[in-house]
């Protein structure tokens, strides 16, 4: 059943029921699957380059519904919910990674044009998977090890040396998902929280972390954006600046390790890559073959925006400059507050600070839960972050 609403009314157990205007059979057309922030935020990207947007999501009010983008609802899950997505568009890319990565393999076999293909995608995917594959590939990871009991979690803390890093393989991001671990007692619990199967790591003792955010189109070109310094808050993402704090030799060999990593794997699309930076050395923490937080300033910030980078990629456009529009810029998130109140209840306030670039997701407050950033351009980093983080606190 298609049924073309412009109402919110389909609900999870109705799949094949899609929100939203009839799309026009001339313009191209992205299914997402997932309709989070990261969809919404696509959508956006896609209407002045009149690109039909429709997302697979389990929710017909999903936050992508807010930025026009029609809703097939469904689960990522489900094979066919994936297939009767891939149907209806000219090609399905990705809003999360909760989706198995045969499935994603499967609609490559039936011919659908799927990016990133399952080749890529599965380094983002799969904790485990990326591991291996970016070490036998040559690139810089740290020492890891993959236990299946909390046993093997002891023992491989044993090995690589106390404390150590134990993330679950599929499924975690925010940092749920992630333990620091200093010792057997904490190794089992973290084991039972996040197995059966876990990557055990080396805890790297890292400078800071960067990350950058390359663009790969089927054909090919490759665009890197400035890598950024990031902060993460409880393994979350707080607060985001650019240009990185780093020398020019390091900002040059993130740059080539991002643009190698495409290349090698051959991504379609963006792709985030999360560093460490040890002195000058830099540490591959980990890939999200999709738009990605620490690239939301490019909205304001950057010749092209993310998303619509991401758009040009997947269609097989030629990718937008990448550059700066001012000499610094920062991002600060909005994160639900632990007394459960809704920061959009304080937009105005937010409003009153001048240079602010709000960002509501259009998601319920809950504590701890993504809602929205904030961007700010500046003359140095400092006041970049000062502007961000001023409009951030009054919404938070
Ligand atoms: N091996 C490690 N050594 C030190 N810190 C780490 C390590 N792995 C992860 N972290 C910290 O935890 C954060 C979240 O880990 P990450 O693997 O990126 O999980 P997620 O998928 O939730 O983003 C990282 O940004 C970093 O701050
Ligand atoms: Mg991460």
């Amino acid at each position: 059943v298609i049924a073309f609403t412009d109402r919110a009314t389909a609900t999870a157990d109705q799949p094949g029921v899609v929100e939203g205007r009839r799309p026009s059979p001339r313009r191209p057309h992205v299914g997402i699957v997932g309709g989070g922030q990261l969809a919404r935020m696509t959508a956006q990207a896609a209407v002045p380059l009149g690109i039909e947007v429709t997302v697979l999501d389990p929710d017909p009010a999903a936050p992508a519904s807010g930025a026009g983008a029609r809703v097939r609802v469904g689960d990522p899950a489900r094979l066919e919910h994936l297939v009767a997505l891939a149907r209806s568009v000219d090609v399905v890319t990705f809003d999360h990674e909760l989706v198995p990565i045969d499935h994603v393999r499967a609609l490559e076999e039936q011919g659908f044009v799927v990016a990133p293909g399952a080749g890529v995608a599965e380094l983002a995917f799969d904790k485990s998977v990326a591991r291996r594959r970016l070490a036998e590939a040559g690139f810089p990871v740290p020492r890891a090890v993959v236990a299946t009991s909390p046993a093997e979690v002891v023992a491989a803390g044993a090995r690589l040396g106390w404390p150590v890093v134990v993330k679950a393989v599929r499924g975690g991001y925010d940092g749920r998902g992630v333990a620091m671990v200093a010792g057997p007692t904490e190794a089992r619990t973290a084991a039972e929280l996040l197995g059966p199967e876990v990557v055990v790591e080396e805890h790297v003792d890292f400078d800071g972390e960067l990350a950058v955010m390359v663009a790969r189109s089927r054909s090919g070109q490759i665009v890197c954006y400035p890598p950024v310094t990031t902060v993460q808050a409880d393994g979350m993402c707080a607060e985001v600046v650019a240009p990185a704090a780093v020398s020019p030799r390091t900002e040059a060999d993130a740059r080539e390790l991002a643009a190698g990593l495409a290349d090698a794997f051959g991504l379609v699309g963006v792709m985030a890559v999360e560093l460490f930076a040890v002195g000058e050395r830099l540490v591959v923490n980990e890939v999200a073959t999709r738009p990605h937080n620490t690239a939301h300033l490019t909205i304001e910030a950057a010749e092209t925006s993310q998303f619509a980078q991401h758009l040009r990629a997947v269609l097989d456009w030629p990718l937008g400059a990448t550059a700066l529009r001012a000499p610094a810029a920062a991002m600060c998130n909005v994160v639900g507050p632990a007394d459960g109140s809704d920061p959009a209840d304080r937009l105005a306030r937010a409003l009153e600070v001048p240079g602010a670039h709000v960002h509501l997701y259009g998601k319920a407050a809950r504590p701890g839960r993504k809602l929205g950033h904030v961007t700010a351009l500046g003359a140095t980093p400092e006041a970049a972050l000062a502007t961000a983080r001023a409009a951030a606190a009054r919404l938070s």
